[in-house]
């Protein structure tokens, strides 16, 4: 397919998954312009690094969304803004209702009054709650256990009214956790506040944090410490270009989980950490947090098979060594 003049709104493509995005995206051909609030995304990134346009501007806007949609010829839109602090979302539910499915309603009625009907969203493993078995396929009940993923799973619900209501067709991808960086060093992580595992060990690790904390040791795994599944940042941008090739060929709305399929534990992320830097790395050992699944991996078979997607990151190894790579680079 000739995706030359094929233009795409990436909403938060300023922010971390949305960046690794815009750059494959760019990479297949397309035209991208990014709308970003840069409430926690990074201008210098899109306007320097990957080049591309931004618009500085909130999706609650109606009358922006309105004037891009009539002025631009955009043919699908990728929807990454959102605020995803599972810890802020339980205290602040209102903030995240608000951002996270008012705004995007608003959004997606801006884009249904222009007549555009393609949409990538990006949901989570957290629509899941505390899963039943592992892996996680599609297929597993939904009962998310904190506000943030509620909203996620309102606005898949959303999503399946519009199609029916509407023929706004969206492929809704539930990432397991987004890891590592650009391997060629371009684009990385960079949350303000960090609360993911891998970053916050690689700062132990740069000096940056004195210790990082394990969060229960007697789970029944096999070392006694949480498993994750990290999915490399950019596997999950591939993915998302094929989830709109997907639709731009004319695809039903589907839901893909888009995971590793392997776990791994805190301790073995620690350890990897430990060998892939060459650094000690001070671990001090709490009690569990409430809430937090022994493990939790999913099943990508369905995006693998439907979408032909072919992650090549899957090695922690190649997750870390790229992670610090990013952040020796940022850091120094
Ligand atoms: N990081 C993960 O492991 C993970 C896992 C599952 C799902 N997700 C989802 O993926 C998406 C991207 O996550 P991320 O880690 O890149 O987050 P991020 O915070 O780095 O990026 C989100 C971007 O959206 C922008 N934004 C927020 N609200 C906005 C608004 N109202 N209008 C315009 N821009 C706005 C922010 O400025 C930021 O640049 C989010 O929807 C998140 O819920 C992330």
């Amino acid at each position: 397919m000739s995706s030359a003049k094929t233009t795409i709104l990436v909403t938060g493509g300023a922010g971390y998954i949305g960046s690794h995005t815009v750059l494959a995206l760019k990479q297949a051909g397309y035209e991208v312009i990014v709308l970003d609030n840069l409430v926690y995304g990074h201008q210098d990134l899109v306007e320097k690094v990957l080049q591309v346009e931004l618009i500085i501007g909130d999706i609650s806007d109606r009358s922006l969304l309105d004037n891009l949609f009539q002025n631009r010829n955009i043919t699908a839109v990728m929807h990454f803004s959102a605020y995803a602090y599972v810890g802020e979302s339980v205290k602040e539910p209102a903030k995240y209702y608000n951002n996270n499915v008012v705004a995007t309603l608003n959004l997606l009625e801006a884009m249904q009054a222009a007549g555009i009907n393609k949409f990538v969203f990006s949901s989570t493993c957290a629509t899941y709650g505390v899963p039943d078995v592992v892996p996680i396929t599609e297929e597993h009940p939904q009962n998310p256990i904190n506000p943030y993923g509620a909203t996620k799973l309102m606005v898949e619900r959303i999503l399946a009214d519009f199609d029916v209501a509407y023929n706004l067709k969206s492929v809704r991808f539930r990432y397991f956790n987004a890891a590592g960086a650009d391997p060629e060093g371009r684009l990385g992580e960079d949350h303000t506040p960090e609360t993911h595992l891998i970053p916050l060990v690689i700062f132990t690790a740069l000096g940056k944090r004195d210790s990082i904390s394990i969060f229960g040791n007697d789970y029944p795994t096999p070392d006694g410490t949480c498993i994750r599944d990290y999915i490399h940042v950019t596997d999950l941008a591939d993915a998302h270009v094929l989830g709109l090739e997907y639709l731009l060929k004319g695809g039903n709305s589907e839901v893909f989980n888009l995971g590793n399929g392997h776990g791994f534990s805190v301790k073995k992320v620690i350890e990897t950490t430990k060998q892939v830097t060459g650094k000690d790395i001070k671990i001090v050992e709490c009690d569990r947090r409430p809430g937090d699944p022994p493990v939790l991996i999913g099943s990508a078979k369905k995006a693998t098979t439907i979408l032909g997607w072919q992650p090549q990151y899957s090695s922690l190894e190649d997750i870390i060594a790229h992670a610090w790579q990013w952040h020796q680079k940022r850091h120094n």
